[in-house]
């Protein structure tokens, strides 16, 4: 960024800390609602529940404090309506765009899908961590423009967790959600039902992302400060927005509650922990329950990436408590003396089965490099997978239901979260590398002990963690669906500068 248009943004952007803290309440995304049903894909043998859900630009203050700020929203509101849905209950989304035909955050034309002669503004909507059919996926190349709508079959198939809605339009990824385009999709099922967990109003959703914010209240992407080519590789806020409210506060009575947090930002990596030693029981991953417990102090969590965690504030009725991300105070829980009933829930010592995919069982390992673009001339570096740009043949193509060992090879300097559409997988392990060497010669050489994948991520997950100078190994069933679907950096701004291939899935 150039010294004079950062010095511009800085004194235009507002500081957070000049705010009163916590005097708005954590707002609750309302539930989507059904309009009935309606016939699948022509097949009248075949009825989902329809949800009609329109893409338009509301006028929200961030903080009580704020001018009302300009977002881009799913059906109204930021987070967008959650989705509540059943294991083996289909459903059909009409996901229709009222945008604007402006864009409010700044478009870089350079980049692959956003040139000038596309719309300015085009959204597809991709369900992270969903099993859909390749045309419902959210392909990137599949977007619309306002005034035209698209319908997704999902037919949730696949266990509980809790996945999450967003824009993915191609090279506009990063400010379609920026602008507010995210949601909750909440997968509920039998065993998940028979544990007994907090449910209703003790099941609590936090969308965590970090913006900046003008002093008039408004969303301000920090670009590069050259009109021409506003990309920049990374994005960070300082004010860290919970469900779409800086600093809100919660109010909550002295029980377990359960908490599903996901990771909104465009780049910042979260690391989260609760003031007065409040302990996080850690029960879930992106893609459902771990097989039991786990506590923990702090939760990293990339973009992308999501926990389920239970806390028992019964320990500290009348206190207050802070969740924090670093240094940085995200919001207050105020805890109330009294419970309005006993608290029969629990947090059980075993939770879902969950059986490791045997490596010997992988007809193939693939091995990927993460790399910043070799040729210099390219001015802004570029992050690529396995050298590879976009539009460059299809190279990954596991055969349907093989199982796979994807290896990526960070070299560079970034962690990047690395998300693969359609299936869940398993973390095999981490281990330390000669960055260097690998960059000169293509060879692998470690320089560290074989690592285990933390308890926290020892689950289903659909996001890794390619941490910087190691490679990073997942183990994958390629189950579902034949077609093609896309594998990407979850850093939007990497994601929509080339960190982003097709993948297809092939018959045997
Ligand atoms: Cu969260 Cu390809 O997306
Ligand atoms: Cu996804
Ligand atoms: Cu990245």
């Amino acid at each position: 960024m150039c010294a004079l248009a950062g010095t511009r943004i800085r004194a235009a952007s507002l500081n957070p800390e000049s705010l009163v803290k916590f005097v708005d309440r954590l707002p609750i995304p309302p539930l989507a609602r059904s309009l009935g049903l309606r016939t699948v894909r022509g097949n009248a043998a075949v009825q989902a529940p329809y949800y009609r859900i329109t893409l338009r630009e509301i006028h929200a203050k961030l903080h009580r404090d704020l001018a009302p700020a300009r977002l881009w929203t799913y059906d109204g509101s930021m987070p967008g309506p959650t989705f509540q849905m059943r294991r083996g209950e289909g459903a059909l989304i009409e996901w229709v765009n009222a945008l604007p035909t402006h864009h409010f955050l700044p478009i870089d034309h350079r980049l692959h899908g956003a040139e000038s002669d596309k719309p300015e503004v085009r959204t597809v909507v991709h369900v992270h961590g969903a099993k859909a059919a390749t045309g419902d996926d959210g392909y990137p190349e599949n977007w619309c423009a306002p005034g035209k709508s698209a319908t997704a079959y999902y037919p949730n198939q696949q266990d509980a967790a809790m996945l999450w809605y967003h824009d993915h339009a191609m090279g506009i990824t990063r400010l379609n959600i920026y602008a507010g385009l995210f949601g909750l999709y909440i997968l509920r099922d039998e065993v998940e039902d028979t544990l007994n967990l907090p449910r209703g109003d003790y099941e609590i959703p936090l969308a965590i992302c970090d913006r900046q914010v003008t002093r008039d209240g408004q969303l301000e992407y920090p670009a590069s400060g050259k009109p021409d080519a506003p990309w920049v590789p990374e994005v960070f806020g300082e004010a860290f927005l919970v469900n779409g409210k800086l600093f809100p506060f919660v109010e909550v009575e002295p029980r377990k509650y359960r908490f599903r947090i996901f990771n909104v930002c465009n780049g910042r990596f979260l690391n989260l922990f609760l003031s007065g030693q409040a302990v996080m029981r850690q029960i879930g991953t992106d893609q459902g329950l771990l097989p039991a417990p786990i506590e923990v102090e702090r939760l990293l969590l990339a973009p992308g990436e999501r926990a389920d965690i239970v806390v028992d504030f019964a320990y500290f009725a009348g206190h207050e408590i802070l969740l924090h991300d670093s240094s940085f105070d995200l919001m207050q829980i105020r805890v109330g003396k009294q419970r309005r009933s006993d608290d029969s829930s629990v947090a059980p010592a075993t939770l879902r089965p969950f059986a490791r995919i045997p490596e010997s069982s992988a007809v193939r390992t693939r091995e990927l490099s993460l790399m910043e673009e070799t040729n210099m001339v390219a001015e802004p570096m570029k992050m690529l997978l396995n050298g590879a740009h976009w539009d460059m043949p299809v190279t990954e193509k596991p055969v349907l239901d093989s199982v796979e060992i994807w290896s990526f090879i960070n070299a560079t300097d970034d962690t990047h979260p690395i998300h693969l559409h359609l299936v869940r997988f398993q973390i095999l392990d981490r281990r330390r590398f000669d960055a260097f060497d690998y960059q000169s010669t293509g060879k692998v050489r470690y320089t560290g002990p074989v690592e285990p994948p933390s308890p926290s991520e020892a689950g289903w997950k659909d996001t890794v963690r390619a941490d910087s100078k190691m490679v990073t190994r997942i183990i994958v069933k390629f189950e579902g669906y034949l077609g093609r679907y896309v594998w990407h950096c979850h850093v939007l701004e990497h994601e929509d500068n080339e960190m982003m291939r097709p993948y297809e899935i092939v018959p045997a």
